[in-house]
Protein backbone atom coordinates (compact mmCIF):
# COMPACT_ATOMS: atom_id res chain seq x y z
CA UNK A 1 0.00 0.00 0.00
CA UNK A 2 2.61 2.32 1.17
CA UNK A 3 4.95 1.05 -2.08
CA UNK A 4 2.04 1.69 -4.10
CA UNK A 5 1.84 5.21 -3.09
CA UNK A 6 5.25 6.28 -3.50
CA UNK A 7 4.61 4.61 -6.97
CA UNK A 8 2.11 6.71 -7.71
CA UNK A 9 3.42 9.25 -6.79
CA UNK A 10 6.77 9.02 -8.46
CA UNK A 11 5.03 8.09 -11.67
CA UNK A 12 2.76 11.70 -11.09
CA UNK A 13 5.98 13.20 -10.68
CA UNK A 14 7.38 11.88 -13.87
CA UNK A 15 4.33 12.86 -15.85
CA UNK A 16 4.58 16.05 -15.07
CA UNK A 17 8.17 16.31 -16.16
CA UNK A 18 7.24 15.46 -19.09
CA UNK A 19 4.64 17.13 -19.71
CA UNK A 20 6.98 20.39 -18.31
CA UNK A 21 9.23 18.86 -20.85
CA UNK A 22 6.88 18.72 -24.06
CA UNK A 23 5.89 22.47 -23.29
CA UNK A 24 8.71 23.41 -23.01
CA UNK A 25 10.13 22.13 -26.15
CA UNK A 26 6.54 22.95 -28.17
CA UNK A 27 6.90 26.66 -26.67
CA UNK A 28 10.64 26.45 -28.51
CA UNK A 29 9.28 25.14 -31.94
CA UNK A 30 6.05 27.72 -31.51
CA UNK A 31 9.03 30.56 -30.55
CA UNK A 32 11.19 29.16 -33.20
CA UNK A 33 8.88 29.81 -35.83
CA UNK A 34 7.38 33.56 -34.92
CA UNK A 35 8.98 36.29 -37.83
CA UNK A 36 7.68 38.69 -35.16
CA UNK A 37 10.65 37.55 -33.09
CA UNK A 38 13.34 36.44 -34.78
CA UNK A 39 13.37 38.94 -38.31
CA UNK A 40 12.54 42.29 -38.56
CA UNK A 41 11.40 44.15 -42.20
CA UNK A 42 14.14 46.38 -43.23
CA UNK A 43 12.90 47.80 -46.64
CA UNK A 44 9.70 48.68 -49.27
CA UNK A 45 7.39 50.53 -47.06
CA UNK A 46 4.66 48.15 -46.39
CA UNK A 47 5.75 45.72 -49.33
CA UNK A 48 6.86 43.17 -46.79
CA UNK A 49 4.19 41.85 -44.60
CA UNK A 50 4.20 39.40 -41.23
CA UNK A 51 0.69 38.24 -40.48
CA UNK A 52 -0.65 35.51 -38.93
CA UNK A 53 0.34 35.90 -35.82
CA UNK A 54 3.66 35.93 -36.81
CA UNK A 55 3.76 32.33 -38.72
CA UNK A 56 3.72 34.16 -42.19
CA UNK A 57 5.66 36.60 -43.85
CA UNK A 58 5.43 38.13 -47.89
CA UNK A 59 7.24 39.93 -49.92
CA UNK A 60 5.84 41.73 -52.60
CA UNK A 61 7.27 43.79 -55.49
CA UNK A 62 5.96 46.48 -58.16
CA UNK A 63 7.36 48.93 -60.37
CA UNK A 64 8.07 51.33 -57.70
CA UNK A 65 9.80 49.15 -55.25
CA UNK A 66 10.78 45.70 -53.92
CA UNK A 67 10.79 44.46 -50.30
CA UNK A 68 12.77 42.75 -47.96
CA UNK A 69 13.61 41.44 -44.34
CA UNK A 70 16.26 40.15 -42.17
CA UNK A 71 17.24 38.67 -38.87
CA UNK A 72 17.28 41.22 -36.02
CA UNK A 73 20.32 38.61 -34.57
CA UNK A 74 23.52 37.64 -36.16
CA UNK A 75 24.36 34.13 -35.83
CA UNK A 76 28.56 32.26 -35.52
CA UNK A 77 27.59 28.92 -37.49
CA UNK A 78 24.11 27.75 -37.88
CA UNK A 79 21.38 25.51 -39.18
CA UNK A 80 18.69 28.20 -41.02
CA UNK A 81 15.69 26.26 -42.79
CA UNK A 82 13.28 28.40 -44.87
CA UNK A 83 10.23 27.56 -46.11
CA UNK A 84 9.62 29.77 -49.38
CA UNK A 85 6.85 29.82 -51.98
CA UNK A 86 8.08 31.25 -54.85
CA UNK A 87 6.63 34.26 -57.37
CA UNK A 88 4.02 31.99 -59.35
CA UNK A 89 3.06 32.58 -63.18
CA UNK A 90 5.01 35.45 -64.80
CA UNK A 91 8.17 36.20 -62.77
CA UNK A 92 10.37 36.80 -65.01
CA UNK A 93 12.93 39.73 -63.82
CA UNK A 94 12.28 38.98 -60.69
CA UNK A 95 15.24 37.66 -58.31
CA UNK A 96 14.11 36.29 -54.74
CA UNK A 97 17.17 36.59 -52.63
CA UNK A 98 17.64 34.26 -49.78
CA UNK A 99 21.03 34.71 -48.16
CA UNK A 100 23.46 34.81 -45.02
CA UNK A 101 25.82 37.66 -44.50
CA UNK A 102 28.10 39.88 -42.96
CA UNK A 103 29.50 43.11 -43.51
CA UNK A 104 32.35 45.32 -44.58
CA UNK A 105 34.25 45.22 -47.66
CA UNK A 106 36.00 41.61 -46.82
CA UNK A 107 32.91 39.95 -46.09
CA UNK A 108 31.56 36.74 -46.12
CA UNK A 109 28.39 35.74 -47.71
CA UNK A 110 26.15 32.59 -48.79
CA UNK A 111 23.17 32.68 -51.28
CA UNK A 112 20.28 31.35 -52.47
CA UNK A 113 18.80 33.37 -55.65
CA UNK A 114 15.72 32.53 -57.33
CA UNK A 115 15.50 33.79 -60.53
CA UNK A 116 12.10 34.39 -62.16
CA UNK A 117 11.04 32.99 -65.55
CA UNK A 118 7.89 33.56 -67.83
CA UNK A 119 5.11 31.37 -66.75
CA UNK A 120 5.96 27.23 -67.19
CA UNK A 121 9.58 28.08 -68.17
CA UNK A 122 11.97 26.65 -64.94
CA UNK A 123 12.79 29.11 -62.39
CA UNK A 124 16.87 28.92 -61.76
CA UNK A 125 18.55 28.38 -58.17
CA UNK A 126 21.49 30.81 -58.43
CA UNK A 127 24.13 29.64 -55.13
CA UNK A 128 27.18 31.86 -54.22
CA UNK A 129 29.99 31.73 -51.51
CA UNK A 130 32.29 34.96 -50.32
CA UNK A 131 34.73 34.51 -47.90
CA UNK A 132 36.40 37.62 -46.86
CA UNK A 133 34.99 39.71 -49.58
CA UNK A 134 35.86 37.25 -52.65
CA UNK A 135 33.13 35.38 -54.46
CA UNK A 136 33.28 34.22 -58.33
CA UNK A 137 32.07 30.89 -56.82
CA UNK A 138 28.35 30.68 -58.60
CA UNK A 139 26.75 27.84 -59.57
CA UNK A 140 23.26 27.43 -61.08
CA UNK A 141 20.67 24.71 -61.29
CA UNK A 142 16.92 24.08 -62.32
CA UNK A 143 14.57 22.72 -59.84
CA UNK A 144 12.58 18.96 -59.41
CA UNK A 145 9.35 20.81 -58.79
CA UNK A 146 7.93 23.91 -59.79
CA UNK A 147 8.87 25.84 -56.67
CA UNK A 148 5.84 28.63 -56.99
CA UNK A 149 3.03 25.64 -56.40
CA UNK A 150 4.03 24.79 -52.49
CA UNK A 151 6.39 25.91 -49.93
CA UNK A 152 9.69 24.26 -50.05
CA UNK A 153 13.06 24.17 -47.62
CA UNK A 154 15.87 25.97 -48.64
CA UNK A 155 18.78 25.52 -45.89
CA UNK A 156 22.09 26.97 -45.19
CA UNK A 157 24.10 24.43 -42.85
CA UNK A 158 27.20 26.37 -41.74
CA UNK A 159 29.33 24.67 -39.33
CA UNK A 160 33.18 24.87 -38.43
CA UNK A 161 33.87 22.15 -40.67
CA UNK A 162 31.71 22.63 -44.22
CA UNK A 163 28.80 24.69 -45.32
CA UNK A 164 26.16 22.87 -47.74
CA UNK A 165 23.08 24.16 -48.99
CA UNK A 166 19.65 21.73 -49.02
CA UNK A 167 17.00 21.51 -51.04
CA UNK A 168 13.75 19.93 -49.25
CA UNK A 169 16.66 18.10 -47.49
CA UNK A 170 18.94 17.57 -50.60
CA UNK A 171 22.36 18.55 -50.92
CA UNK A 172 22.94 20.95 -53.53
CA UNK A 173 26.25 22.04 -52.90
CA UNK A 174 29.03 21.70 -50.71
CA UNK A 175 31.86 24.35 -49.66
CA UNK A 176 34.52 22.45 -47.65
CA UNK A 177 36.95 24.08 -45.25
CA UNK A 178 39.82 23.86 -46.84
CA UNK A 179 41.76 26.73 -44.99
CA UNK A 180 44.54 24.24 -44.37
CA UNK A 181 45.41 24.51 -48.10
CA UNK A 182 45.05 28.23 -48.10
CA UNK A 183 41.45 28.49 -48.86
CA UNK A 184 39.72 31.28 -46.65
CA UNK A 185 36.20 29.84 -45.07
CA UNK A 186 34.07 32.02 -42.92
CA UNK A 187 34.48 31.22 -39.22
CA UNK A 188 35.20 34.51 -37.74
CA UNK A 189 32.27 37.26 -38.84
CA UNK A 190 29.09 36.57 -37.83
CA UNK A 191 26.11 37.05 -40.62
CA UNK A 192 22.76 38.00 -40.49
CA UNK A 193 19.93 36.45 -42.44
CA UNK A 194 18.84 38.28 -45.16
CA UNK A 195 16.12 37.82 -47.72
CA UNK A 196 14.73 40.20 -50.58
CA UNK A 197 12.21 40.33 -53.69
CA UNK A 198 13.28 42.47 -56.51
CA UNK A 199 13.69 43.32 -59.75
CA UNK A 200 16.93 42.65 -62.62
CA UNK A 201 15.16 42.49 -65.56
CA UNK A 202 18.50 43.85 -67.12
CA UNK A 203 19.75 40.08 -66.50
CA UNK A 204 18.22 38.10 -64.54
CA UNK A 205 15.77 35.92 -66.84
CA UNK A 206 17.87 34.90 -70.35
CA UNK A 207 20.35 37.42 -69.27
CA UNK A 208 17.98 40.13 -69.98
CA UNK A 209 16.24 39.01 -73.14
CA UNK A 210 13.16 39.08 -71.00
CA UNK A 211 11.47 41.83 -69.30
CA UNK A 212 9.27 42.20 -66.47
CA UNK A 213 5.43 42.25 -67.25
CA UNK A 214 4.57 44.73 -65.03
CA UNK A 215 0.86 44.24 -65.59
CA UNK A 216 1.46 41.31 -63.42
CA UNK A 217 2.56 43.37 -60.23
CA UNK A 218 2.08 43.30 -57.14
CA UNK A 219 4.78 40.42 -57.00
CA UNK A 220 4.59 38.48 -53.98
CA UNK A 221 6.44 35.14 -52.42
CA UNK A 222 5.89 33.80 -49.06
CA UNK A 223 8.03 32.34 -46.33
CA UNK A 224 6.99 30.33 -43.25
CA UNK A 225 8.12 27.91 -40.93
CA UNK A 226 11.76 28.27 -40.62
CA UNK A 227 13.73 26.47 -37.86
CA UNK A 228 17.02 28.50 -36.54
CA UNK A 229 19.74 26.62 -34.78
CA UNK A 230 22.48 28.77 -34.65
CA UNK A 231 24.73 29.96 -32.54
CA UNK A 232 23.41 33.88 -31.58
CA UNK A 233 26.33 36.32 -31.75
CA UNK A 234 26.46 38.90 -29.44
CA UNK A 235 29.50 41.15 -27.16
CA UNK A 236 29.13 39.30 -24.13
CA UNK A 237 29.63 35.84 -25.33
CA UNK A 238 31.07 35.38 -28.42
CA UNK A 239 28.65 32.84 -29.43
CA UNK A 240 25.71 30.80 -27.23
CA UNK A 241 23.39 28.17 -28.84
CA UNK A 242 19.72 28.90 -28.67
CA UNK A 243 19.00 25.24 -29.40
CA UNK A 244 19.92 22.38 -27.35
CA UNK A 245 20.29 19.93 -30.39
CA UNK A 246 23.60 20.45 -31.35
CA UNK A 247 24.38 17.46 -33.71
CA UNK A 248 24.11 20.42 -37.18
CA UNK A 249 27.63 21.38 -35.39
CA UNK A 250 29.12 18.38 -36.20
CA UNK A 251 26.92 17.41 -39.70
CA UNK A 252 28.63 16.76 -42.65
CA UNK A 253 27.60 14.36 -46.10
CA UNK A 254 27.44 11.20 -45.23
CA UNK A 255 27.37 8.51 -48.14
CA UNK A 256 24.06 9.00 -49.10
CA UNK A 257 24.43 12.72 -49.34
CA UNK A 258 27.27 12.73 -51.84
CA UNK A 259 24.89 10.09 -53.71
CA UNK A 260 21.87 12.53 -53.41
CA UNK A 261 24.11 15.44 -54.61
CA UNK A 262 25.85 14.06 -57.32
CA UNK A 263 22.27 13.05 -58.64
CA UNK A 264 21.53 16.87 -58.58
CA UNK A 265 24.63 17.98 -59.96
CA UNK A 266 23.89 14.98 -62.76
CA UNK A 267 20.60 16.54 -63.54
CA UNK A 268 20.36 19.62 -62.32
CA UNK A 269 23.10 21.75 -62.74
CA UNK A 270 22.94 24.10 -65.42
CA UNK A 271 26.07 25.97 -64.62
CA UNK A 272 29.58 25.07 -62.39
CA UNK A 273 32.26 27.91 -62.34
CA UNK A 274 34.81 24.91 -61.54
CA UNK A 275 34.15 24.13 -65.53
CA UNK A 276 34.06 27.23 -66.99
CA UNK A 277 37.45 27.21 -69.00
CA UNK A 278 36.47 30.61 -70.81
CA UNK A 279 36.00 32.42 -67.63
CA UNK A 280 39.41 30.84 -66.08
CA UNK A 281 41.90 30.55 -68.50
CA UNK A 282 44.55 30.35 -66.21
CA UNK A 283 43.36 27.69 -64.24
CA UNK A 284 40.32 27.20 -62.22
CA UNK A 285 40.29 28.77 -58.51
CA UNK A 286 42.10 25.64 -55.99
CA UNK A 287 38.86 24.58 -54.03
CA UNK A 288 37.61 23.07 -57.87
CA UNK A 289 40.03 20.56 -57.81
CA UNK A 290 40.30 19.75 -53.79
CA UNK A 291 36.58 18.94 -53.11
C1 LIG B 1 13.77 30.38 -68.44
O1 LIG B 1 13.35 29.49 -69.45
C2 LIG B 1 14.28 29.31 -70.49
C3 LIG B 1 13.63 28.40 -71.51
O2 LIG B 1 13.26 27.17 -70.96
C4 LIG B 1 15.57 28.73 -69.95
O3 LIG B 1 16.54 28.66 -70.97
C5 LIG B 1 16.10 29.59 -68.79
O4 LIG B 1 17.22 28.95 -68.20
C6 LIG B 1 15.01 29.77 -67.77
N1 LIG B 1 15.37 30.51 -66.57
C7 LIG B 1 15.83 31.76 -66.53
C8 LIG B 1 15.97 32.36 -65.20
O5 LIG B 1 16.14 32.40 -67.51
Amino acid sequence: MVLMRKMTKKSNYELLLLIGFVLITISYVVAAANFNQDFEVTWGDGRAKIVDGGRLLSLSLDKASGSGFRSKNEYLFGKIDMQIKLVPGNSAGTVTAYYVSSVGSAHDEIDFEFLGNLSGDPYILHTNIFTQGKGNREQQFYLWFDPTKDFHTYSILWNPQTIILYVDGTPIREFKNLESRGIPFPKSQAMRIYSSLWDAEDWATRGGLVKTDWSQAPFTASYRDFNLQACVFSTSSSCSSSSSDQSWLKQSLDATGEARMKWVKKNYMIYNYCTDTKRFPQGFPPECSLS
